[in-house]
């Protein structure tokens, strides 16, 4: 298939086209480099020997959407691109409501134009809101608790309209649980601006030295040991759920909705106990008081995910613990060095 990768130069689109290409697809990227370095696709030559096509463009400009679809013909789309950062969506709504969702509602109609009806949308367990159930199956009560998660929300709620008033569209909205790691290769990983917010680039940059202790948001939680607990999945196992929905695609018209998780849960303590065993060594961290807004647990049933597309989690918390160390020791500056 040749298959567009909208945001393919980000962390996710990044590691989706390493299996793409792995898989023998053909990966086009379309991104507007806002959170991204063009040198990720120099790490997927590195990796699988081929480097994606690289179209610089802005979802939200419909000329170069539009200019894209005329030139290639696409059997699929991944739409990874988006912004992402939860604390930033409260300051800056919006960006996020523009870019993410002006975006989607202009690709999608030039897709539309273009014949281009398999699509394949980014979604995240954050729809969920504060779980009342778990694990979390996707017929879940569905809510928002920022204007990221909102934007989310309604990219589906969009999806699921289009797909009901038109019945060519075969959609799958794959809702992420919490994405970590790196390829192993070391040569790939997550790069974040700035300091970052979510737990694992945290503690990889505390344990190279550019931060200095990690601060673990509450330990009074109702857990096994007082810290919260959330289902992280081996970035390169995520991106392998994309392939496995690229073959079944042809086959799911309408819109359908799917978690990529491991269906286990570990608390914050475990992943730093898990990361010291990686590293050898103890990592600097205190306990502070709660992060506003965190749930106690969250993890996946992951089991429609096997059951519709034969797919699920083959790497552990050593893996992932391991690949995103050797990613960070031996890119102590994220893509900002080059390729060793
Ligand atoms: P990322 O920021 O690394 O990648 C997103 C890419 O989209 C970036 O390369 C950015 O430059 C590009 N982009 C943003 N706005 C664009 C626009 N208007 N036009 C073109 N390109 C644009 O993020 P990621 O972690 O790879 O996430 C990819 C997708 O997965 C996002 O939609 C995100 O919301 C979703 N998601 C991520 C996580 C996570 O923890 N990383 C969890 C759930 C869902
Ligand atoms: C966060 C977002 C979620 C988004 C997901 C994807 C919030 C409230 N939720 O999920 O919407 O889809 O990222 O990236 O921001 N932790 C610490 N110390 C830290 C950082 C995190 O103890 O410095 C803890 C958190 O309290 C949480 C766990 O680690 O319990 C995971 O946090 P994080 O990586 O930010 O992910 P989520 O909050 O699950």
């Amino acid at each position: 298939m040749r298959i567009l990768v909208t945001g393919g130069t980000g962390y996710i689109g990044s590691h989706t086209c390493v299996e793409a290409i792995n898989a023998g697809h053909e990966a086009v990227v379309f991104d507007n480099l806002s959170n991204s370095s063009e040198e990720s696709l120099n790490r997927v030559r590195a990796v699988t020997g081929t480097r994606p096509v690289f179209v610089k463009g802005d979802i939200r400009d419909r000329a170069a959407v539009s200019a894209l679809l005329d030139k290639f013909s696409f059997d699929a789309v991944i739409h990874f691109a988006g912004l992402k950062a939860v604390g930033e969506s409260v300051s800056k709504p919006w960006e996020y409501y523009e870019n993410n969702i002006c975006g989607t509602l202009v690709l999608m109609d030039e897709l539309r134009k273009h014949g281009v009806f398999n699509f394949v949308f980014s979604s995240s367990a954050t729809v969920y809101g504060n779980p009342e159930k778990l694990p979390l199956t996707e017929d879940a009560p569905l809510s928002a608790l920022n204007p990221y998660g909102q934007t989310k929300l309604w990219q589906e709620d969009m999806m699921r309209a289009m797909a009901c008033a038109d019945p060519r569209w075969h959609i799958v909205l794959l809702r992420y649980f919490n994405p970590v790691g790196a390829h192993p290769s070391g040569l790939m990983g997550e790069d974040p601006n700035g300091i970052p917010n979510n737990l694992m680039p945290y503690i990889t940059q505390v344990a190279i030295g550019r931060l200095r202790e990690l601060s673990v948001f509450g330990n009074d939680y109702p857990t096994r040991d007082g810290t919260c607990i959330r289902d992280y999945i081996h970035v390169c196992d995520l991106a392998a759920g994309h392939i496995a929905v690229l073959s079944k695609i042809n086959d799911m018209p309408g819109c359908d909705a799917v978690n990529l998780g491991s269906g286990h849960g570990y608390s914050v303590l475990e992943i730093v106990h898990a990361f010291e065993k990686a590293i050898g060594r103890p990592l600097p961290y205190r306990i502070a008081s709660r992060r506003a807004g965190d749930a106690a647990e969250c993890y996946a049933d992951a089991s429609k995910a096997e059951r519709v597309f034969g797919w699920k989690t083959k790497r552990g918390i050593d893996e992932i613990c391991r690949d995103a160390w050797k990613w960070q020791s031996m890119n102590p500056n994220g893509y900002g060095q080059s390729a060793s």
